[in-house]
């Protein structure tokens, strides 16, 4: 079996922190996406999780730790650093720092930079497993690369079902949130973002005094491979700003008043950009099948948590390689 689903209360957490100590692979639920986890520390284990994902070696991985008052043994914490932890840890904010030149710390989760991203969930069972499994978890999410990140149990194994790695799947329902971290460069005075993020723009400028820069996108030199163009794609080709389906297309729509019934399928009909960010994984993993041969999206309006649903599905809809 490639993947075994196991419920995220104990003994199962115990037993899978147990698993995570020992270089095994353990794809387990946070508050944005789940995650495929194993020893930052372990330079084969951090292998491992690359070719189970396919992942190119140029996408560094996110180190994940229980308690913030740890990263200091890890990476270097900015002033700026330092406000957006306090303000934004634990939760859905991901921070590039410097490694400590002495880091314990796997260079592969680096894959070459002298940065590492930290991040400290606030999900139950995302802390509890780190808590007992005692070790920062290397985490991408859990899906094979440039695919749709999961929301649920079920993604990782589909996502798996032709890899022979052993991993338990610790099983917590949905994700509250549905989109991964925001993920913020801290080392200098202006905080870049780098990923936009259930953490916004605008709740970094309000905390840190700063405003924000937008990393812009640059294929040759990607600083953050999120910002590969095309990437979180269904295999369907992704319309944006359709108003109507065409002949094989399903339509995703969001608001009150949208079209409705066969054939659509509403991100939220109350016009919520939460639930519809909490769905939009899910919804296109669903639609992204027969009889559908294309998926068309309706206009998301570009605020708060619409910035980061339009940047995830401009990149779906991006030319593929
Ligand atoms: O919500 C999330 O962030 C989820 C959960 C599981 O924590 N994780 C996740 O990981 O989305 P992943 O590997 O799919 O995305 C990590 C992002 C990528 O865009 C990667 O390029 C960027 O973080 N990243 C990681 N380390 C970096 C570094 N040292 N410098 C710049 N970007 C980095
Ligand atoms: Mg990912």
């Amino acid at each position: 079996m490639p993947c075994t689903v196991q419920s995220a209360d104990k003994p199962f957490t115990t037993l899978a922190a147990k698993r995570l100590r020992e270089g095994k692979l353990v794809a387990f639920p946070t508050e944005t996406v789940y995650g495929l986890g194993g020893n930052a520390c372990d330079d084969e284990t951090v292998a491992r999780i690359y070719a189970t994902k396919g992942r190119p070696d140029f996408n560094p991985l996110i180190v994940h730790l229980a308690h913030p008052k740890d990263v200091g043994h890890y990476a270097t914490l900015t002033p700026l650093a330092q406000k957006l932890a306090d303000a934004f840890w634990p939760g859905p904010c991901t921070l590039v720092l410097d490694r400590k030149p002495d880091s314990p710390l796997s260079l592969l989760v680096s894959a070459g930079l002298d940065s590492v991203a930290i991040r400290v969930p606030a999900h139950e069972h995302a802390h509890s497993l780190l808590d007992e499994a005692g070790i920062p978890i290397a985490a991408p999410s859990a899906n094979r690369s440039g695919r749709l990140s999961p929301t649920q149990a079920e993604h990782v194994e589909e996502e798996f079902a032709q890899i022979k790695e052993d991993i338990w799947v610790l099983d917590s329902g949905p994700c509250g949130l549905g989109l991964e971290s925001t993920v913020i460069d801290a080392r200098g005075e202006v905080p870049v973002i780098l990923r936009p993020g259930a953490v916004t723009a605008e709740e970094i400028a309000l905390t840190t005094g700063v405003v924000p820069t937008i990393a812009a996108h640059d294929p040759e030199s990607p600083h953050s491979p999120g910002q590969l163009k095309s990437h979180y794609a269904p295999e369907r080709p992704v319309r944006l700003n359709a108003k109507t389906a065409r002949e094989g297309e399903v339509l995703l729509t969001f608001g009150k008043g949208a079209p409705s019934g066969i054939g659509t399928l509403n991100l939220s009909p109350d016009g919520n950009l939460i639930h519809a960010a909490a769905n939009l994984f899910a919804m296109l993993r669903l639609v992204d099948r027969a009889p559908y041969t294309g998926i068309a999206v309706m206009p998301i309006p570009e605020e708060g948590l619409g910035v980061a649903i339009n940047d995830r599905l401009r990149r779906a809809a991006a030319d593929r390689d």
